[in-house]
């Protein structure tokens, strides 16, 4: 062992998404004890049948995260990063005197036109005066959002979206929190750095529809929408307002170049490549196969 010594006391994951429950489940099976904060620990029946410890808490509760918080030694902060959710969190770590924080990020800036990214970096802000030791994942987009095309995909051969011919370094949610668990197990080295995680690779949506197309056997097509058709799809698909209107803009702006960026922190850290798009599709691939109604 190095001087950043591993960490053996008990780790809070705050949510149980794409990135939180497979930091749990890594984990846990690393035997880490670990606790999940979540709303409904029906969703997370797989996780405590593996031996995940369960809290059942809201971010808006500030009592239920302090009640979450008991005996923990540090904390993987991942949630829709709401500001005073995430800020919350904080407050209750700092309090209860947590040796490290690692926080999920995305390309977050205090002139961001999306209201998330500035959000991220007032918490981002808010950690640093905290106190407690931390970790920034700032990450490229996820492959899992490719998840909410997939039963139009599965049904339609087809996919929309407002990304043009933009190409982006897609990471895979898993990579994401494999370097979490790396981190929050041995957090001395990483106090302080911000880490830019993508995937191996630029894709553009056409590549995307090509490697699906591959994978599943069958055609896949992209065709492009404008902003405002990729907003009404979202809404219609059930997506909020507000979120689906941050969202379309983050898909406007990957047209632009804005996720045409790749970095090798994930192969540094877990010294492995970072998963590809191909790898994803393989692995998801009843995903994207199955025939919803
Ligand atoms: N998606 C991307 O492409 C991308 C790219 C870069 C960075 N990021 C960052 O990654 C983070 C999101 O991570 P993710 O994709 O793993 O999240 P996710 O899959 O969207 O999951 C969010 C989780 O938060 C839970 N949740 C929502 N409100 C809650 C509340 N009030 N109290 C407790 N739990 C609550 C939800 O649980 P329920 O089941 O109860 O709703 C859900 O399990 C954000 O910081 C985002 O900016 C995302």
């Amino acid at each position: 062992m190095t001087q950043s010594a591993q960490h053996n006391s008990k780790i809070l994951v705050t949510t149980a998404g794409a990135v939180g429950s497979e930091t749990v489940r890594l984990l846990n099976e690393q035997a880490v004890p670990v606790r999940v904060l979540v709303r409904d620990p029906t969703k997370v029946k797989a996780l405590s049948d593996a031996g995940a410890e369960v809290a059942v808490g809201d971010l808006d509760v500030p009592e239920s995260i302090d009640e979450a918080m008991e005996g923990i030694g540090a904390v993987v902060l991942v949630s829709p990063a709401v500001v005073a959710q995430e800020l919350n969190v904080v407050r209750s770590a700092a309090h209860a005197g947590v040796e490290h924080i690692v926080k999920a990020s995305s390309k977050a800036s205090p002139d961001s036109p999306i209201a998330r990214r500035r959000g991220q970096i007032e918490i981002e802000v808010g950690l640093a005066a905290s106190g407690v030791p931390h970790t920034i994942l700032r990450s490229n987009a996820y492959m899992q959002n490719f998840l909410a095309l997939a039963p139009a995909i599965a049904n339609t051969g087809a996919f929309g979206s407002a990304t043009g011919l933009g190409q982006v370094g897609l990471v895979d949610a898993r990579d994401v929190a494999a370097v979490a668990v790396e981190i929050v197990r041995s957090p001395g080295a990483h106090a302080g750095k911000t880490y830019l995680l993508t995937g191996p690779e630029l894709l553009s949506y056409y590549d995307v529809a090509a490697l699906l197309a591959s994978q599943l056997g069958r055609a896949v097509t992209y065709h492009e929408l404008t902003l405002a058709e990729n907003r009404e799809a979202m809404i219609h698909a059930g997506v909020p307002e507000q979120i689906a209107d941050m969202n379309a803009q983050a898909f406007s702006l990957i047209a632009d170049g804005d996720a045409a960026w790749l970095s090798d922190d994930i192969e540094s850290i877990l010294g492995r490549s970072s998963r590809s798009f191909a790898q994803f599709a393989a692995d998801y691939r009843s995903a994207f196969s199955y025939a919803a109604n």
